[in-house]
């Protein structure tokens, strides 16, 4: 393809993902219904390169485990590949790189950016300056989108749908990002929104009345135990030390919520407790082994949330078949997974790969092969 034709089908694309306006209630839909027929290339049981060739920059100049790893997770699964800024004191940003240089640079290695920044409103001005998509893995303050899909995914997972559930946001609501770009998700599909927080970590005035004007039912409150019983979904957050510019107002505000096994006697049978991580102290372990507890599954779900946005943005349609469009993959134990419908021609390709390594396996193989 000519400069040209570069240029044009650049043009062509969808821009990134920057907050939960880029994508219509349809748009949602759709990318979870993608996630849902990705799940057996998540967990490593069908392969499917669908974005082979393609590199994603991971640009993260603030702390993450869970998006960064699940970013990298979801395009190696799909056969792509990932190169990643590292860690920021490493990088040109201590020479004094600007945000809007490092962007122009990384767009011309790359065909896609997540990006996570402390300044709020910085994944909108990347995508100013970049002509490959940004997925915004967090700004600050500011939003979370990606965070929210997976947070949709799960509750739909949950409640087989996402119309009118009763949803408690509970924690830091002024600085948590999550909630920030959750609640607008929320609202636009009817739900009942009841915030709980303590004073100083009320959600931001603009984002309610942005919400308000969605038609939100919502309802602010400090009480969070009084207000879980109707929950279908109660969604726990950490305070952010790091976005407090004063210690002690911090001292003020931490251990606000501590959510207990024991607090849960009265609570819906299929209420879900949800927490995008990490927890500090606001869900005590006890919660983990209740049927309500939702959170380590919800950080699986980052994978095929981001694995289906990244094939969106990047203009893959997912199969409608995935497992007829995949081919066997390369199990955790080292031996190809044979899928039921494989011959014995098929299992005996399968294991080639092994036979070199696993002379053990290979007899187990052939022994298997006498009974078919
Ligand atoms: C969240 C974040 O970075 O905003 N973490 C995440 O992406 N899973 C929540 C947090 O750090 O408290």
């Amino acid at each position: 393809m000519g400069m040209l034709g570069w240029w044009y089908r650049r043009g062509l694309e969808m821009k990134g993902l920057i907050t939960m306006d880029d994508l219509t209630n349809e748009d949602i839909l759709s990318i979870l219904d993608d996630a849902a027929r990705l799940l057996p290339v998540a967990k490593g049981e069908t392969f499917l390169p669908l974005l082979q060739g393609k590199i994603l920059g991971n640009l993260f100049f603030e702390p993450s485990t869970r998006t960064r790893m699940s970013f990298e997770t979801a395009m190696k699964r799909l056969g792509g590949d990932v190169v990643n800024l590292g860690d920021v004191k490493t990088s040109s940003v201590v020479k004094g790189e600007t945000l809007f240089d490092t962007i122009q640079m990384v767009d011309g290695y790359t065909d896609i950016i997540a990006m996570r920044h402390p300044r709020q409103g910085a994944a909108r001005y990347a995508q100013d300056a970049a002509r490959v998509p940004i997925l915004n893995g967090g700004d600050g303050a500011g939003h979370h989108p990606t965070q929210t899909m997976l947070d949709l995914f799960t509750i739909l997972q949950s409640h087989g749908t996402l119309e009118g559930l009763s949803v408690v946001l509970a924690g830091d609501l002024r600085y948590g990002r999550t909630v920030h770009s959750l609640s607008h998700a929320l609202v636009r599909f009817g739900c009942k929104l009841i915030l709980a927080s303590p004073e100083l970590l009320r959600m931001p005035t603009e984002i309610i009345e942005d919400l308000r004007e969605h038609g939100a039912d919502v309802t602010e409150t400090e009480d969070l135990l009084g207000n879980i019983n109707e929950a279908d979904v109660v969604y726990m957050t950490r305070i952010q030390k790091e976005r407090f510019a004063d210690e002690d107002e911090y001292a003020r505000c931490a251990g606000a919520y501590k959510l207990h096994a024991r607090h849960l006697a009265e609570v819906k049978e299929d209420m879900i407790i949800m927490h995008p991580l990490p927890r500090v102290d606001e869900i005590d372990p006890s919660v983990d082994d209740t049927r309500h507890a939702r959170y380590f599954e919800q950080a699986f779900n980052g994978v095929v949330a981001r694995m289906a946005l990244l094939c969106k943005l990047l203009g893959v349609p997912v199969p409608e078949d995935v497992a007829a469009a995949g081919g066997a993959a390369v199990t955790k134990h080292g031996n190809k997974a044979v899928s039921s419908k494989s011959g014995s021609a098929d299992l005996l390709l399968a294991a080639g790969a092994d036979i070199a390594h696993d002379r053990k396996r290979l007899e187990t193989i052939f022994l298997s092969l006498i009974h078919i």
